[in-house]
């Protein structure tokens, strides 16, 4: 692909990579907290005994901990409901910019935590951090895919999981006992993440709004065009683009409320693509292995440390090949190769593990599986399930598109991390069969139902679901084929 029929533009980067200056602090919160665990917990313990003469039990410990961890998936939870009204009443560039705050208030109570001796300012910090992490997952793919030309859409998108991705590396490598994961030092590693905050706070002011947004949304044509020039520098460009959202704009209502998102027939199909996408990636067990992979590592090789960090490098340089085969594969053919390698690790992952205690040596396989699950998951449906509900739907919904989608996502690691301990405890190495089972259900529906929308417009894409309005839901026209 030639750089000038992609449209890139200085600008373009520019804004893209300030809007995933955030994703880089979601990441980065994600991945430090692991090995401080105890550092942060004998703070606990000791806050507690001066307040009250008496240490914690084990157990409470335990629990408050936690309780610290899991409150951040929570907020995330809650985080997406604000979503389609900060970005259809104030921007997506602004509302990337708003939530920011919340980032910095949060770190803020993190660090602040050790100086005043009260944990609850650390958990209080992680709860808005939380939403910060919901919220900004929604809306930087929303900025970045209406900014973006076509024909890097997708790759675009999925730098928002590179992003992530870096973050979860780079604070698993702060977090360590040799960096910053000391005694002193660990309010000081929590505090990194203000750099990126105030980074994005001096450059994204000065990136464009999103064209489609200031057309469809708000009506200002003139903005619309101006917007649209500073992003892609040629005049020409910005006529044929320009048509192209009035097509998409003429086809729409202006606005489109919850009841109608879910009740519309032309919205039916793509919500349940996004539905099994969205399901299939987090509730085919990726979460749940990474986090067991720390524990099982542990129990079985000295240099647990550096194989979790190595869990980290890998899920990194698989969002990186996702970026450079997005345009090139298309989403269609990476979500099949995804799930169906994901299944068969699973599979693999069961067999390995019913014959593991006869067969000791096996125990580097399972690593090795770890590792092909974790490339399978971020080479496809890692990024695309973060992406692929902008894709979908027409502008008026695409912001609540985009928030149900990161429901789903948060939702389902969520859920995951509830079931998965006990499942284990209960039925084994059988757990991987029924994440087996996701991936399959993920792949066949992929098969079946998702189109590629890969190098198409937004109007095109919509225009293939405008068609079931009158149809039934199966409706077959040669459009989920390879192209
Ligand atoms: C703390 O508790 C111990 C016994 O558990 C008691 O001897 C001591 O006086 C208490 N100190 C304060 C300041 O209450
Ligand atoms: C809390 O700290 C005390 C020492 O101050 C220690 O004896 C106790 O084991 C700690 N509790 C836990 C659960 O680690």
């Amino acid at each position: 692909m030639a750089i000038q029929e992609c449209h890139l533009t200085a600008l373009l980067v520019t804004s893209v990579v300030a809007a995933i200056l955030g994703s880089l602090q979601v990441g980065y919160h994600t991945g430090n907290v692991n090995s401080p665990a105890k550092i942060i917990e004998e703070f606990f313990n000791q806050t507690w005994k001066e307040r009250h003469n008496e240490t914690m039990s084990e157990h409470s410990l335990t629990m408050l901990w936690s309780v610290s961890v899991s409150i951040k998936d929570f907020g995330a939870l809650l985080g997406c409901l604000g979503v389609k009204y900060l970005a259809d009443s104030f921007g997506r560039r602004n509302s990337i910019l708003i939530v920011n705050c919340l980032s910095v208030l949060g770190a803020g109570l993190m660090v602040a935590s050790k100086t005043i001796e009260a944990f609850e300012a650390l958990i209080l910090g992680r709860l808005l951090f939380g939403l910060f992490c919901g919220l900004v997952m929604s809306l930087n793919p929303l900025y970045i895919q209406e900014v973006s030309p076509t024909l890097l859409r997708g790759a675009f998108a999925t730098l928002n999981q590179v992003a992530f991705a870096s973050g979860i590396l780079l604070g698993m490598v702060s977090g360590l006992e040799t960096m910053l994961g000391t005694e002193k030092l660990w309010s000081v590693m929590l505090s990194l993440s203000l750099i990126p905050a105030l980074a994005q706070y001096l450059i994204l002011p000065f990136c464009p709004e999103s064209p489609r947004y200031l057309l469809i949304n708000k009506g200002q044509e003139n903005k619309a065009d101006a917007a649209l020039l500073r992003l892609r520098g040629s005049p020409e460009r910005v006529l044929v683009e320009l048509e192209e959202m009035k097509g998409e704009a003429a086809h729409t209502k202006l606005s489109v409320g919850i009841f109608q998102f879910f009740s519309k027939r032309s919205y039916r199909q793509p919500i349940i693509i996004v539905l099994c996408i969205n399901l299939g990636s987090q509730l085919s067990g990726f979460n749940a292995i990474v986090n067991y992979s720390t524990r099982m590592f542990q129990a079985k090789f000295d240099e647990a440390k550096y194989l979790t960090l190595g869990v980290g490098a890998v899920n990194m340089i698989f969002t990186l090949v996702a970026f450079f085969l997005m345009e090139r594969a298309g989403r269609r053919r990476l979500l099949l190769i995804g799930f169906i390698f994901i299944a068969l690790c699973n599979l693999l992952m069961t067999i390995v593990d019913s014959v593991v205690h006869l067969v000791p040596e096996l125990g580097s396989l399972q690593v090795l599986l770890v590792f092909c699950l974790i490339s399978a998951y971020e080479v496809g449906p890692g990024p695309i399930s973060w992406f692929i509900a902008g894709e979908l739907f027409d502008q008026p919904c695409r912001s609540i598109a985009m928030a149900f989608a990161s429901m789903l996502n948060w939702g389902g690691k969520f859920l995951l991390a509830l079931i998965f301990p006990p499942l284990l405890k209960v039925i084994g190495g059988y757990s991987y069969l029924l994440f087996m089972v996701m991936a399959l259900i993920g792949f066949a529906f992929t098969w079946f139902r998702v189109p590629e929308t890969k190098g198409r417009t937004f109007d095109e894409i919509a225009e293939e679901f405008r068609g079931a309005e009158n149809l039934p839901l199966h409706n077959k026209n040669g459009f989920n084929t390879f192209s």
